[in-house]
This record gives structure tokens, sequence and C-alpha cells, in this order.
């Protein structure tokens, strides 16, 4: 604990998730003061989480068309000034080893601690302080419009205010929504917010019609709002997940059609011609064991393929029959109840709207010296580092400009 005077800085951070982190570095390195307030007992828990204790911590193929924002010009600028290859050069420096898994996703070979380590070390470097298990009691706008952060572990006093405070998925991990909170109180719009990149759960029917299969995974192209990803589908006991249903899941909600493509890349009526010419007497079932999973195949033909529940040879269908077998294969219809919620979602959709933030700096437009960077703010990447990307991006575009 403190005495009565505040710890004076340059720069307040709240959060020493990724954005903060780095906005931290970049100011520090400018030979700014800054101080990271962390409510938990630790830094980075989500890094540490990420990408299955790997850390996926950048896209080399990131664009803004990566995105979903309400504007979805503002992340432009931010990404453009601090690219994949910024962060590579540090992780380099760090020799931290790294491998790309597919589409450009790169990820440390051995764990993501790595990553908060290099995080902390370029912390200390540029004289960056460090506070965890300090939560926050109240935010004061001073009268010199500066800010004061009364905490659990004194009071901090600074002219710029960051919030990096992050959005409101794995509340077990120190999710709040003291963001969105703060940021209304300074007169900013947030958008709702949703969660995204996270699993559909399915209910009555829909629910019951995949019964046991849970576990089963197969390639797909799942299509939803005009946007399309093709990656794996995996069944679990509530629904469907697997990357292509957690990227198509931030651009779904209740009451939207949602289709996938359970023969990705072939034309699906191409492909059963084909089929019957060559083994005519081979069962539906069989020949589509061969290309998904056999107890899946099994079910589709009892369920959801019309005149497919019969055992018969493939020469019995007539080609009406065969067209309405395919264009079921190439757009099964997936009825989605709801999504698995924060509890299990990669990340938030919506937040601080990017209409009270300057695109270059992320300085509201409202009050001079508060800023907004990261997940808080109204910009959610796909799922594939390109979430951390526009953590650097943003925590960098501001360090520069507090
Ligand atoms: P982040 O959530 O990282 O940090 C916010 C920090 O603020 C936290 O440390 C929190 O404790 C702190 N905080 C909150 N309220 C506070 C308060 N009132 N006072 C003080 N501190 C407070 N992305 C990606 O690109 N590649 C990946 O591999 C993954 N993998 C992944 C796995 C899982 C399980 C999840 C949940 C998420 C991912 N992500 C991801 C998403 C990625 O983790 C996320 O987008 C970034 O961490 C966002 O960075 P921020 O710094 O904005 O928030």
């Amino acid at each position: 604990m403190r005495g009565a005077s505040p710890d004076t800085h340059d720069v307040l951070v709240v959060g020493g998730g990724a954005a903060g982190l780095m906005c931290a570095i970049t100011a520090g390195q400018r030979g700014r003061r800054v101080c990271v307030v962390e409510h938990a007992n630790r830094v980075g828990k989500k890094i540490l989480m990420s990408g299955g204790g790997r850390c996926n911590f950048t896209n080399t193929g990131t664009t803004p068309a990566n995105y979903l924002s309400a504007n979805p010009h503002f992340c432009k600028s931010a990404l453009a000034r601090y690219t994949p290859w910024q962060f590579i050069e540090m992780v380099e420096r760090h020799r931290i080893a790294y491998h790309e898994k597919e589409l450009g996703q790169l990820f440390c070979d051995v764990s993501s601690k790595l990553i908060v380590r290099m995080l902390l070390d370029e912390c200390q470097a540029a004289g960056v302080q460090v506070e965890t298990a300090c939560s926050i009691e109240q935010v004061v706008h001073d009268d010199d419009g500066g800010f004061t952060l009364r905490t659990t572990r004194g009071a901090f006093t600074a002219p710029s205010l960051v919030v990096a405070s992050g959005g409101l998925s794995i509340p077990s991990m120190g999710a709040t929504g003291f963001g969105y909170e703060l940021a209304q109180r300074f007169g900013h719009a947030v958008l709702p917010t949703r969660a995204g990149l996270v699993p559909l759960t399915l209910s009555g029917k829909h629910l019951d019609r995949m019964e046991g299969l849970s576990g089963v995974a197969l390639p797909v192209t799942a299509s939803c709002n005009g946007q399309a990803f093709s990656n794996a589908m995996l069944v679990t006991h509530r629904g469907v997940s697997g990357p292509s249903i957690l990227q198509v899941s931030s651009y779904w909600q209740p009451g939207d059609a949602l289709h996938l493509d359970l023969l990705p890349g072939r034309d699906a009526l191409d492909w059963l011609q084909a089929q019957q010419r060559e083994r005519p007497a081979a069962e539906l079932k069989t020949v589509l064991a061969e290309v998904m999973p056999k107890r899946f195949a099994q079910r589709l033909c009892e369920v959801w393929l019309p005149g497919a529940a019969t055992p018969r040879p493939l020469r019995q269908y007539n080609l009406p029959q065969l067209r309405a077998i395919a264009s079921v294969l190439a757009q099964w219809p997936l009825v989605a109840s709801g999504t698995e919620g924060y509890r299990t979602a990669e990340v938030t959709l919506g937040g601080v709207d990017t209409d009270g933030l300057s695109s270059s700096t992320m300085a509201s437009r409202h009050v001079p010296g508060l800023y907004f960077i990261g997940e808080v703010v109204d910009v959610t990447g796909w799922l594939g580092g390109y979430n951390f990307q526009w953590a650097w991006a943003s925590g960098h575009a501001a360090g520069l400009a507090v």
C-alpha cells in the first residue's frame, strides 16, 4: 500500500493483456513514464491460454478484410503502421522459435509463456512499471484534465489513460465490462456486445439428430450472411464447433440461415454421378464414408438425404433424386439455437464505437488524454492470430501518441 500522494506517471494503462503491454512498451521506449494496472495476479492470462498454450501470435496474411466492425475502415491505419512482420521481428529478436500452422497462422514452437516473458522483458527494458493484483476502486477525471486511478495498491495519476481491459469472453480469466462502463461514463457509445469465435448450440430435434456423433470431425465450408469459411467442423455434445464453425459464428445471429457444404471443393452432383457410373452396385452411405467419417455418412443417409434411408445401390437413383441429394450435401442447413456464450468464446464482438475514436491514435474524440485499444474497441478479428495482431497494432498506435 502506497502513501496518500498518488504515484505520478505520464501514462496509465488499464489492463496488462496483449494490447496494454504493447502500448506500454511503445510508450516506454519513447521515454514516457508508464504504469500498467492489472487486476489479475499476473499479466497476459489470455496470451497464456491462447492457441492451445502455443499462442497464435499473428497472421502473416492480415488485412482489414479479416475484421468485423461497424466501420470496416477504422482498423486500416493502425494495421498498416504495425504489421505482422514488426511483431515477428520482436519474436525473432527474443529467439522464440515459431512455425506456420496453416493459412499464415504463426504459433510458438514451445509455449505461449515465451510471448508473455518477451513482453515483460520489453516492459522492463522500457522502464514500464507493472502493477498486478491491483483492483481499481475509482477512476477520477482530475480538474487539470488528467486521470487518477484509486486502487487497492494506492493511487496512480497521469495525464493519459489508456483503456486496454479487453472484452467479456472467459470471465474466469479476469474479463470484465470495465472498459465499456468507463467509455459510457465518458460519453462514448458502446455497440451491443455478443460472443464471437464461439461454438454453436443445437436444440430439440436438431440436437437429437446429432446424438452419438460427438467427437466426429469433417472438413466443411460454412456459410452465413455472405461469408464462407472452409475448415474442419467438430460435433460436440451441445452442438457444433471446430474452426469453420467458430469463424462463421461471428457472422451469425439467432434466426440467421447457416449452410454447410459437406463436400467442399467438389461439385456434389458431378461427384454423385461419377460414383454412380463407376460403382453402380455400391450404396450411398458406402461412397460417402470414403469422403467423410462413416458415422456421419450413415446418419446423413438416415436423417437428411432424401430417399437414402433405405439401403439400395446407387444405380437405382434417378437424376432428380441425385439432384435432391446433391443439393443437401452442398447446402446442408444447420439450425443453431444459440452459442455457448462468453464462457467459451474467444472474443467479444461489438464494444466501444469507433466513431468516437481517432483511427490513427485510438484517442477519444470526446475526452483529451483518454484512449481505447484492443478488444474493448468494436474491432474483432477472425480466428487465426488476427485478434492478437489487432491488439499489437492498436496498442502500438496509442503507444506512439500518448
Ligand atoms: P486481454 O483480454 O488480453 O487483456 C485485458 C486485460 O485487462 C486482462 O489482463 C484483464 O485481466 C485486465 N482487466 C480487465 N478488467 C480490468 C480492470 N477493471 N482493472 C484492471 N485490469 C483489468 N487471439 C489470437 O489472435 N490468437 C490466438 O491464438 C487466440 N487464442 C485465444 C484463445 C482463447 C481461449 C481466448 C479466450 C482468446 C484467444 N484469442 C486469440 C483472442 C485474444 O486472446 C484476444 O483478442 C486478446 O487477448 C485481446 O487483447 P486485449 O489486450 O485487448 O485484452
